[in-house]
């Protein structure tokens, strides 16, 4: 299958670019779409047929759900179950980070199909902030489920040119509207007795959640609660470590070295090095983080030595992508 790649740069062509996708969408097929996060993969997710195509080009397993995103937040009513309220927490919570870089875990009703959640009662719901990506789920009038449009484990794409190297030939479309705002994939919640559970950290941080409620953060990565949250994830081929302290860190002569640092540009003998932030912005870190990965596993390094970045605001988010990247698959 050829991949064609729309570009959004002129009024023009983002108009034909719109169209397009949601004309595929609508045919049941399935096209790679910015969001303010990362790329993702989506179709109809009320198409079940369609469905099982995002799953056959990320050879994602099928116990792992997807997210699925609304136009609007009044879209809710449409896919959660009408007899279970939500509490206020939960609508506190939507009222305040919707659109954006949050996902919401509720109970699910029969619109929602099984091969979507993985059988789950629950939905995982967004309602994405970005502009393009608001236009096509509000033209198609359906919800719009989506992961990441990466191969099943690998890292992120944060561009139209990462998503076309994970999977040019396995889809149809890309819609290229430029480089992600975040880099890193939404925070996901559930509100369980009261409390915030994060299940995935996120743009969204335990800082800003605490404002609504107790926070709880899921410490299990592999637990039921968030199938898809395996140890090992967004990882790159080359292997991985992580380290406390770039400096500290002496290469072995002879293996080609690349590193990960954290504001620290490094003056040691690493073959490839990039650095997430010079001016220690946690923001512009996360924006780099899955760019970089991608950049040193294309160096042929034996391996890539990342840096820790502080475990504070979005710091907990960059830690746990590097923790899951470090990971053995
Ligand atoms: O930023 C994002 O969230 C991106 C963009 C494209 O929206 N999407 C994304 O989707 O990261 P994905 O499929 O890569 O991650 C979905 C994860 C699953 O792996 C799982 O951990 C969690 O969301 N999830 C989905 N449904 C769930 C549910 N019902 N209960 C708990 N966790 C769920
Ligand atoms: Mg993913």
């Amino acid at each position: 299958m050829k991949t064609e790649v729309l570009g959004t740069a002129t009024p023009e062509a983002l108009e034909a670019a719109i169209a397009c996708a949601v004309g595929r969408l609508k045919s049941g097929d399935i096209v790679a779409l910015p969001t303010e996060t990362v790329y993702g993969l989506a179709a109809d997710a009320t198409d079940v047929a369609a469905v099982l195509r995002i799953f056959e080009a990320k050879a994602r397993p099928r116990f792992d759900p997807l997210i699925v995103h609304l136009p609007s937040p009044s879209a809710l009513n449409s896919v959660i179950q009408s007899k279970i309220a939500l509490t206020e927490i939960e609508y506190k919570l939507t009222e305040h980070f919707w659109p954006g870089p949050f996902t919401l875990v509720l109970s699910r009703n029969s619109v929602i199909p099984d091969i979507v959640v993985s059988g789950l009662p629950t939905v995982a719901l967004r309602v994405s902030a970005h502009p393009l990506f608001g236009e096509i789920v509000r033209r198609l009038g359906r919800p719009i489920a989506a992961p990441s449009a990466n191969r099943f484990g690998n890292v992120s794409p944060t561009s139209a040119a990462d998503v076309l190297a994970e999977l040019e030939f396995r889809i149809p479309l890309i819609v290229d509207g430029g480089r992600t705002e975040h880099g890193v994939e939404s925070t996901i919640v559930a509100v369980r007795d009261g409390r915030i559970e994060i299940l995935r950290p996120g743009p969204i941080t335990e800082e800003q959640l605490r404002e609504f409620a107790p926070v709880h953060r899921a410490t299990n990565p592999g637990s039921p609660d968030a199938p898809g949250q395996l140890p090992s994830h967004y990882a790159p081929t080359t292997p991985m470590i992580l380290c406390d302290d770039l400096a500290l860190y002496a290469p072995h002569p002879g293996r080609r070295i690349g590193a990960l640092a954290w504001r620290e540009p490094n003056e040691l003998d690493f073959a490839e090095s990039r650095v997430l932030s010079r001016s220690g912005d946690l923001r512009e870190a996360g924006a780099n983080l899955f760019r970089q990965l991608r950049e040193l596993d294309a160096a042929n390094l034996d391996l890539i030595v990342a840096e820790a970045v502080p475990e504070v605001g979005l710091g907990h988010a960059i830690m746990d992508r590097l923790r899951r990247a470090a990971t053995k698959r």
